[in-house]
């Protein structure tokens, strides 16, 4: 059971696009959290999040960042652009919330890991899953029920070809959709994916150089091995947004994460389970992944305590998607390099 807190930690969100907006929205709702106000360049759609949310809108992330309420920033900017604000975030001494990728590079992400190591400030990366109950119990159900050890495991995430159309230019599926699950796995399986061989689909691609689908094969460093797709190829009449699926066979049971049907089947030593997900404001209070993600780095900046995710696993699933990206192109296998 935790303690009492420190009050509220005062946040303000900066990029106020499709998940931007939903952050503004769980920050408005917590009681751990005080939202300071908003940025966005986009200066009309600023002022319309700030209204609606009766907050602050800021002209400039100088003066974001000079606020006196604010101790920390959720940085909610485009996949290929959260280097400038967390780094200046990070030299104000400001607490980062960053939201995966890392970066789409390796040198930002590195560079990114390096700032937060050199300030007093502290960063997360939103790797949302694992805040997701249905993830949390996977990994739960993986460290109570003696599943035994992991030998080898698949994971889908599927998304509507107009994400790709929307996002395609700045970042690729492995870097948007794969790193999801490249983080949940190296989670799951306790170890670090080795090398990976990968081929990609362009067919249906808005762009001619970008894929619409990649699928990897991948090794662990303890010897398991994975099967990733990942695809902006659902049609756009298609009934979800998302579909996502892992499928871990342990030596000793078998573990099965579906959010097509918002479900948790675990099957161990003889019992399964079934968890249902919570993702809609229940009277007016938050629910689900983007919540708990936000308030357990409140709480972990207000209670002094680690975060459950590094900056470094944040890098080490970016590092794995660069190489699955790369081996689309090489045709070879790529070593992942991690930093060390
Ligand atoms: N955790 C999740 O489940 C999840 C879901 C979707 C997106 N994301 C991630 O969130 C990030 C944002 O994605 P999105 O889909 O909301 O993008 P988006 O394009 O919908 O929104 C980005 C917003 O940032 C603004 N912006 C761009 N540069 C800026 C800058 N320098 N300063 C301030 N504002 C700036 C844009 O005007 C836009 O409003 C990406 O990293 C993406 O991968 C995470």
């Amino acid at each position: 059971m935790r303690g009492p807190r420190r009050g509220t930690l005062g946040i303000v969100v900066i990029g106020l696009g499709d998940i931007g907006k939903q952050h503004v929205d769980v920050c408005s709702r917590l009681d751990c959290v005080s939202l300071q106000g908003v940025f966005d360049v986009d200066r009309e759609r600023c002022n319309r999040i700030a209204q609606a949310y009766g907050t602050k809108a800021f002209e400039s992330l100088d003066e974001a960042l000079a606020f006196d309420g604010e101790e920390a920033v959720v940085v909610a900017t485009p996949d290929d652009r959260h280097l400038a604000p967390a780094q200046a975030a990070l030299l104000e001494g400001k607490h980062c919330l960053i939201e995966k990728p890392l970066a789409t590079s390796l040198d930002e992400a590195r560079e990114l890991v390096r700032l937060a190591s050199a300030s007093p400030a502290r960063a997360m990366v939103g790797h949302t899953l694992r805040f997701d109950e249905r993830y949390y119990s996977a990994i739960a159900a993986r460290r109570d029920s003696r599943l035994g050890d992991l030998v080898h495991v698949s994971a889908k995430r599927r998304n509507r070809q107009g994400v790709g159309t929307r996002v395609g230019g700045r970042t690729t599926v492995s870097m948007f959709l794969g790193v999801h699950d490249l983080d949940f796995l190296m989670w799951l399986a306790d170890s670090k994916i080795r090398s990976v061989s990968a081929v990609a689909s362009k067919i249906g691609s808005p762009s001619t150089s970008a894929p619409q689908a990649t699928m990897a094969l991948l090794e662990f460093e303890d010897g398991a091995v994975g099967a990733l797709e990942s695809s902006w190829g659902l049609p756009a009449e298609y009934p979800t947004g998302l579909e996502a699926l892992v499928e871990a066979i342990f030596t000793n049971g078998t573990l099965r994460v579906s959010v097509a049907n918002g479900e948790v089947t675990t099957f161990a030593n003889g019992h399964a389970a079934c968890v249902p997900p919570s993702r809609l404001p229940v009277y007016g209070h938050s629910t689900g992944a983007l919540r708990n993600e936000i308030e357990t780095f409140a709480h972990c900046i207000l209670d002094d305590e680690e975060f459950p995710v590094s900056l470094e696993d944040g890098y080490n699933a970016v590092a794995v998607a660069a190489a699955i990206d790369a081996a689309c192109g090489s045709g070879a296998s790529e070593h992942v390099s991690y930093v060390r």
